[in-house]
C-alpha cells in the first residue's frame, strides 16, 4: 500500500520552497535559516536558476558559495532539493553557441535576458547540461543535506517547440527512425492531399509558418518529437546525476497547466513525480482546477505519494490581474493537494525577490516581513503539517477514471476543426467539475491502460482514439464496465486521419451508434434537450446519430437535430455505454451523471455543498481530509481525531467556514 522506496530521506511531510540565496547577503542567509526553523521548514530547493553563478565560464566552477549555503542549511536541520540550473543557461553559453537559441514557428530567434530553454536539440546545449549536472552530482552526491535532485524547471515552459535548423535536422532523424521509409511517412501524413508528397528526407521541415494550414499529421508528429526531445534532455541529466549520486531524482511538472509534455511518459522516467500549481485568477472556482491538477499528478505517478513542488502563498505576478489569496485560502489549497496524495507541500518561493521580473510574486516570507498575515499563516501551516506526519505514505483510491490523453489534446488543438467552441479543456473541466461536486474521487487514465479496476470510465474529450485503444474500451464495457463518452470522440486515428467507417466507428460496439454528421451551432445559440419530461439546456454542438443497438434516452427539442436522439444508452455485454452528443450545461450534466452512477453502482457521498472531502488510506488508519470552501460551517460525519485541531468525536466534526480538518479514523 505505501511506497516510499524512492522518497527523500526526510521525516514527516516535507515543507518549504524554492530558495534563492544567490539573491541575498550572507547575513540574510543566517536570518533565513532561523526563520525557516520558526516556520517548520525542512526542505528547500536550491540552485534552480544559478547556472551563471556556479559555472562562471565553460568548465570553470565556483562551488564555494553553494558549499556554504548547503552546509548552513544542513547545520540547521534543513534538507536540500538540489536543482540543476539548466532552465537558464548563462550569457556566455549563448555567446559561444548562438545556434542554440530557440527559433519560433515564424522564424524569430529568441534572445537572452529572460530565462528559458535553449534548443533541446542543440548538441552544445546537451553537452553543457551533462557537464553541469555531472559536476553538481560529483560535488554533492554524498552531501548529507541533499535528499533530492530537481532537474531543470518545468520542461516545455515558457517555450518547448523549436524550429531552428538544428531542430529540423533532429526532426528528420526522428521521422526516419519512426517511419523507416518515405513511403510510410507519406502514407501516415496523407501527403497526397494538397500535393505534399515527399521524395527526399531533406525536403521535410518543421511545421513552420506557411501560407495556409500546415499538414495536421506533420504537426502532431512535431508535438510528439518536441516532447521526446525535451524528455531526452531530462534523461541525459538524470543519468549524469545517477552516475554519481543515489538520491531520488525529479523534475517539476505543470499538470493541467502545460501541454507540451506527455506527463504519462515523463512519469515513467522520474523517481518521484512533482508538480507546480498556480490558481487562475479568472477562475472563480479555482479549487476545482486545483483538485484536478492534484488528481492528474497522482495518476501520472501511478498513485504513489508526490511532491507539490511549487504553489503560492498569495498572489502570483504573471496574470493580467493577480488576485491575493484571502485568509485561510493558502492552507485550503495546500491541504487539498495533501488530501489528493501530496506528501510534500512546497512553495515558490521562500523569500520574495527585491529585483527582477518576479518581485510582485508572493512568498513564504513576503516583503512585509514577519509582521504579516502571510507569514503568520505560513508558520501555522508548518505547525499543522508537523502534526500530520503519520499521513505520509497513505494513498487515495478511486472508482472512477477520467481519460486524459495528451496526444489527443495535441491533435484536437490543431486548426480547422468543426467549431472553435469545442475544446478538450472546457469539456474535461465540465465533466470533472460534476464529479467534484458529487464528491466522487477520480483518477485520470489513458484509454489503452487496464481499466478493469474502475466502475466508471468517463471520456469527455477523446477526439483521437487509436483502434487498439477503442478495442480496450469496448472490452471494458463488455466485461461489465460503465463508459460515458462525450461528443467529438473517436473521430481520428493516431495520424489525425478520420476513422474508416466514419466518426465514432471504433466505439460502435460499446456505444451502439455511429455519428453521421457534426452539426455545430452558431455562436451564442442554445438548444434544448428533452429527457423524461424534463428540459435540459445545451449549446455549441449537435450530431446526427445513427443508432444501431443504442436506445435514445433524451432527444433534441430544437436546432438542426430537432426530434433526434441527443443522449443514448447502450447495453453491451455485461456493461453499459452512454453517449452525450451535445454540450450540456452543468444542470444537464448533473442529470446524466445521476443516471450513469446508477448503472455503475457508484454511491455519492452526501456532503454539505462546498465541503471537499477525500480519504487517504494508510496501513493502520484512514485519513479523511476535509476542506470547507463555503462561507458557512459544515458538519463532517466521521469518528476519530482531527489531527489539525486535536479534537476527537464519535459522531462528527463541525468545520468552520474556510477551515480544514484531517480526521484519523479506523479503516472505512
Ligand atoms: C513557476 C516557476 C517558478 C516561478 C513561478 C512563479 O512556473 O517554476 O520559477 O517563476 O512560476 O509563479
Amino acid at each position: 500500500m505505501t511506497s516510499h522506496e524512492r522518497w527523500p530521506d526526510l521525516q514527516g511531510i516535507a515543507y518549504g520552497g524554492d530558495y534563492t540565496p544567490e539573491q541575498w547577503s550572507r547575513e540574510t542567509w543566517r536570518e533565513d535559516v532561523a526563520l525557516m526553523r520558526d516556520a517548520g521548514v525542512n526542505l528547500v530547493s536550491v540552485g534552480i536558476f544559478a547556472w551563471a553563478l556556479i559555472e562562471t565560464a565553460e568548465g570553470e566552477f565556483d562551488f564555494a558559495w553553494l558549499d556554504d549555503v548547503i552546509d548552513l542549511l544542513h547545520e540547521n536541520g534543513i534538507s536540500v532539493d538540489l536543482g540543476t540550473p539548466t532552465a537558464s543557461p548563462p550569457a556566455w553559453f549563448f555567446a559561444q553557441h548562438p545556434e542554440s537559441r530557440v527559433q519560433t514557428a515564424d522564424g524569430t530567434i529568441l534572445g537572452f535576458g529572460a530565462r528559458g530553454m535553449a534548443s533541446p536539440s542543440s548538441p552544445a546545449y546537451r553537452a553543457a547540461i551533462v557537464r553541469i549536472a555531472t559536476a553538481l552530482a560529483e560535488r554533492y552526491g554524498d552531501h548529507p543535506a541533499v535528499v533530492l535532485w530537481h532537474v531543470h524547471n518545468e520542461y516545455g515552459v515558457p517555450v518547448g517547440e523549436d524550429y531552428s535548423p538544428q531542430s529540423v535536422q533532429a526532426f528528420r532523424d526522428w521521422l526516419r527512425e519512426k517511419y523507416g521509409t518515405l513511403e510510410a511517412l507519406n502514407a501516415a501524413w496523407g501527403t497526397a492531399f494538397w500535393g505534399q508528397h515527399y521524395t527526399a528526407w531533406e525536403h521535410i521541415g518543421a511545421p513552420a509558418a506557411a501560407p495556409s494550414v500546415v499538414n495536421p499529421a506533420q504537426r502532431l508528429d512535431f508535438a510528439r518529437f518536441t516532447d521526446h526531445q525535451l524528455r531526452q534532455c531530462f534523461i541525459a541529466e538524470r543519468d549524469a546525476i545517477r552516475a554519481h549520486a543515489s538520491q531520488p531524482i525529479t523534475t517539476n511538472f505543470m499538470a493541467n497547466q502545460s501541454w507540451t509534455t506527455d506527463l504519462w511518459a515523463w512519469g515513467r522516467e522520474v523517481d518521484i513525480v512533482s508538480d507546480d500549481h498556480y490558481l487562475w485568477a479568472a477562475d472563480t472556482e479555482g479549487e476545482i482546477g486545483l483538485a484536478m491538477a492534484a488528481d492528474l499528478t497522482r495518476s501520472v505517478g501511478g498513485g504513489a505519494p508526490w511532491i507539490l513542488m511549487e504553489h503560492s502563498t498569495s498572489a502570483v505576478n504573471w496574470q493580467p490581474r493577480n488576485i491575493a489569496k484571502r485568509p485561510g485560502e493558502m492552507a485550503r489549497n495546500s491541504l487539498t493537494h495533501l488530501g489528493r496524495g501530496a506528501d510534500a507541500i512546497l512553495f515558490f518561493q521562500w523569500r520574495a525577490s527585491r529585483s527582477g521580473a518576479e518581485k510582485f510574486h508572493s512568498a513564504m516570507l513576503p516583503h512585509a516581513g514577519t509582521g504579516s498575515r502571510v507569514w503568520r499563516e505560513v508558520v501555522d501551516l508548518g505547525a499543522a503539517l508537523g502534526r500530520l506526519c503519520e499521513v505520509r505514505g497513505s494513498r487515495v483510491a478511486a472508482d472512477v477514471a477520467v481519460l486524459w490523453d495528451f496526444e489527443s489534446f495535441w491533435a484536437q488543438d490543431l486548426e480547422w476543426r468543426p467549431s472553435v467552441d469545442v475544446t478538450h479543456k472546457e469539456r474535461i473541466r465540465a465533466y470533472y467539475e460534476q464529479l467534484w461536486r458529487d464528491g466522487v474521487t477520480v483518477d485520470f487514465a489513458l484509454p489503452g491502460q487496464d481499466l478493469s479496476g474502475y466502475k466508471l470510465v468517463v471520456a469527455p474529450a477523446q477526439y483521437l482514439l487509436r483502434v487498439a485503444d477503442a478495442e480496450n474500451l469496448n472490452r471494458y464495457v463488455e466485461n461489465g464496465g460503465t463508459l460515458l463518452v462525450s461528443f467529438f470522440s473517436a473521430v481520428v486515428d493516431e495520424n489525425d486521419a478520420v476513422h474508416i467507417g466514419g466518426f465514432g466507428a471504433p466505439l460502435e460496439p460499446a456505444l451502439g451508434l455511429r455519428v453521421e454528421e457534426f452539426l455545430p451551432l452558431r455562436e451564442g445559440e442554445s438548444s434544448r434537450v428533452s429527457w423524461d419530461g424534463r428540459e435540459l439546456t445545451a449549446d455549441a454542438w449537435q450530431e446526427d446519430l445513427v443508432l444501431t443497438t443504442a436506445q435514445a434516452v433524451a432527444a433534441h427539442v430544437d436546432g438542426p437535430s430537432a426530434g433526434a436522439p441527443a443522449i443514448t444508452r447502450n447495453a453491451h455485454g455485461r456493461g453499459v455505454g452512454w453517449y452525450v452528443s451535445t454540450r450540456l450545461d452543468a444542470a444537464g450534466l448533473a442529470d446524466v451523471f445521476t443516471a450513469v452512477y446508477a448503472d455503475a453502482g457508484i454511491e455519492r457521498a452526501a456532503q454539505p455543498a462546498g465541503l471537499e472531502v477525500v480519504t487517504r488510506h494508510g496501513a493502520d488508519a484512514d485519513y479523511v481530509v476535509a476542506v470547507n470552501h463555503a462561507d458557512e460551517p459544515a458538519t463532517l460525519v466521521a469518528r476519530g481525531v482531527d489531527l489539525v485541531s486535536g479534537a476527537a468525536s464519535d459522531e462528527g466534526f463541525e468545520i468552520a467556514a474556510g477551515a480544514v480538518a484531517v480526521i484519523r479514523t479506523t479503516h472505512q
